[in-house]
C-alpha cells in the first residue's frame, strides 16, 4: 500500500484478476435489479457524463432536486440490491472501521467519461473513510486537499486497485480526470467501474 497524500492511501492490484471477473458478474446481477441511470446537476439538470446505479440500503442521486441517499432507484423505485459479498469484504479488511459500509455507488465511465473534483460530503458520519475500487479501464484519478484550488497529485487506479481516503482526507476534493481507453481487458466492451463504498449515517 502506499500513502499518497495523508489519509489517501492506494492499494495497488488488491484484487486479483478471478476476483475481479466474479466481481463484474456480481454487478452484472446488480444492474439487472438497478439499472444504470443518468444523473443530473442539481438545479441545472445538467447531464453527469457516468451512469450510475448502487447496491447496499441506501444509495446516492443527484438530480434538480439535489444530492441525496435514498433507499429506492430513482427510476424504477425498487429498493437497491445488497452489496456483493465481495464488497462487504473490502470493506471489513481495509475501512478500519468497526460498522458496516452502507452504500455503495457503482458509476460507469465510458471512454469519454470523466467526473469534476467534488468532495463525498452528504454523509452524516465522516469517521469513516470513502473506499473506492477500480475495474475495467484505467482512471487518472486526482486528490487535493479540503479546500477547492489547492494542490493536487494524481495517481492511475488500474483494474482491481482499491484507493480509500479518510482521517484529514476524508473531505478531500477529488475527481477522475480522464480514462485510459484500452488499458484492460476486463470489460469486453471497454469503460471503466468504480465502485465507491460508504457509511453514511452515525452508528447508534
Ligand atoms: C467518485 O468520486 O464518485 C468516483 C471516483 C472514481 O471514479 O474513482
Ligand atoms: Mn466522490
Amino acid at each position: 500500500m502506499i500513502e499518497i497524500a495523508p489519509g489517501v492511501v492506494h492499494h495497488p492490484g488488491w484484487l486479483d484478476r478471478a476476483t475481479q471477473e466474479a466481481l463484474v458478474t456480481a454487478l452484472r446481477e446488480t444492474a439487472k435489479a438497478a439499472p444504470f441511470f443518468t444523473p443530473r446537476m442539481p438545479r441545472t439538470g445538467k447531464p453527469f457524463s457516468v451512469r450510475m446505479t448502487n447496491c447496499g440500503a441506501l444509495g446516492w442521486v443527484s438530480d434538480e432536486k439535489g444530492y441525496r441517499y435514498q433507499p429506492t432507484h430513482p427510476e424504477t423505485g425498487a429498493p437497491w440490491p445488497a452489496m456483493p459479498d465481495i464488497l462487504l469484504r473490502a470493506w471489513a479488511e481495509l475501512a478500519g472501521y468497526p460498522h458496516p459500509a452502507e452504500a455503495c455507488l457503482v458509476n460507469f465511465y465510458e471512454a469519454s467519461a470523466k467526473m469534476g473534483l467534488h468532495q463525498d460530503r452528504d454523509e452524516a458520519d465522516f469517521d469513516a473513510p470513502v473506499l473506492s475500487l477500480s475495474l475495467g479501464d484505467t482512471g487518472v484519478f486526482r486528490v487535493g486537499g479540503t479546500t477547492r484550488g489547492g494542490k493536487t497529485v494524481s495517481v492511475k487506479l488500474q483494474s482491481g486497485d482499491a484507493l480509500s481516503f479518510g482521517g484529514p482526507a476524508r473531505l478531500a476534493f477529488h475527481g477522475i480526470d480522464r480514462v485510459i481507453a484500452g488499458s484492460s481487458t476486463l470489460l469486453p466492451s471497454g469503460g471503466r467501474i468504480n465502485l465507491t463504498m460508504r457509511r453514511v449515517t452515525k452508528p447508534e
